[in-house]
């Protein structure tokens, strides 16, 4: 139990009805979270970009009940999704000893996505984080004392238990996830912004243009493949290199060596693809489309040094990472030479939101 979290029913006073909206981004790791431990405890720190247009936006509806027991309806784009209540339940569950009003509401949560609910893109970073921000701002409309840094920081903690990664998207610009003893104020309990004077302005304009190689479910869900890291034979070995990686991070982010973190975010990258083809089971998470547009790629770099670099999440599609000042050229070469490896011809095109 984290104290410092707890508001308990004495503290507030309750309304009769009530309704809050929040909206949350997406957000792409450069150092990727992979294994976790009990109570959603990441086995190493990460590292995160805030994405711009890819978001979820959150309404949350409360009317008082008298009833025990949790009663949660979901409505996705207008539409009831009676499959969507266990989720949110099983989130209420880990969250209520932090929000002691859960069990006093009937809830109604309408919540829609930027992006196409098929397109691939998970979506449990986002939602969970605007979720998270819906409860906190109701616990400050029903008196809860919390100042606005400590407002964002609970919102973080709850994100967290929902979905590890959402802790990240609670915050703009580069957030950090994973108590180490090299990022001040770093915790596994909560996202932390990493401050923005210690980025390269080169590093704020970054765009992420999101190649839809495969729309639809995931072959592997993350719960699945975090799992998959207990007992790996590599685990531990991958864990203390994530650490490693984002201590090398921290001064290419300051002198803005766009190669350096390009290449060190690509091996990033295919090191959780590795990892989950040594895995037993074992899964690739590629698609043939997803190989043939990183060759793509890495030889367009070669031909024409354009700083064009990738992050795979935990699936098929690949986002490109790339600065500002080459969009140009690199944007013709998506349009004429990669689009044709997604499934419908579609890429989304997104940037860093600082
Ligand atoms: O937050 P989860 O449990 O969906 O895991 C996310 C894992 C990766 O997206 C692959 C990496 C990361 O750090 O976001």
């Amino acid at each position: 139990m984290e104290k410092q979290f707890q508001t308990t029913l004495d503290t507030i006073y309750l309304l009769k009805e009530g309704e809050v909206s929040a909206k949350s981004p997406s957000n792409i790791a450069l150092i990727k979270y992979w294994g976790k431990k009990k109570n959603q405890i990441p086995t190493n720190s990460s590292i995160s970009y805030t994405l711009t247009n890819s978001f979820t936006e959150t309404t949350l509806k409360f009317t008082p009940k008298q009833e025990d027991g949790f009663d949660v309806k979901v409505y996705l784009e207008g539409e009831f999704k009676e499959s969507f209540a266990p989720k949110i339940i099983t989130f209420f569950e880990r969250i209520t000893a932090y929000i002691p009003f859960l069990e006093q509401y009937s809830f109604e949560v309408h919540t829609s996505n930027s992006f196409p609910h098929s397109s691939g893109i998970a979506s449990s970073a986002s939602g969970m984080s605007a979720m998270a921000l819906c409860l906190v701002e109701i616990e400050k409309q029903l008196g809860a004392k919390l100042s606005e840094d400590k407002a964002l920081e609970k919102a973080s903690f709850l994100a967290r238990l929902g979905s590890g990664s959402a802790c990240r998207s609670v915050y703009k610009g580069l957030v950090e996830w994973g108590g180490n003893n090299f990022i001040k104020g770093s915790s596994d309990l909560y996202g932390t912004k990493f401050p923005d004077e210690e980025i390269h302005d080169v590093f704020k304009t970054f765009h992420d243009t999101i190649l839809l190689i495969h729309e639809g479910e995931k072959s592997v869900s993350s719960t699945v493949g975090h799992n998959l890291m207990n007992g790996h034979p590599y685990a531990e070995r991958r864990f203390d290199e994530a650490n490693e990686n984002l201590q090398k991070l921290i001064p290419i982010l300051k002198s803005g060596d766009v190669k350096a973190f390009g290449e060190l975010v690509e091996h990033e990258a295919l090191t959780l693809h590795a990892m989950m083809m040594m895995s037993n089971p074992a899964f690739i998470l590629m698609k043939p489309n997803t190989v043939a547009a990183l060759d793509k790629l890495w030889e367009f770099r070669r031909e024409t040094g354009n700083q064009l670099y990738f992050t795979l999440d935990a699936g098929a599609n690949v986002h490109l990472l790339y600065p500002a000042e080459d969009a140009e050229a690199i944007e013709i070469f998506i349009e004429n030479e990669l689009k044709q490896f997604c499934q419908s011809g579609k890429y989304i095109k997104d940037k860093v939101n600082f």
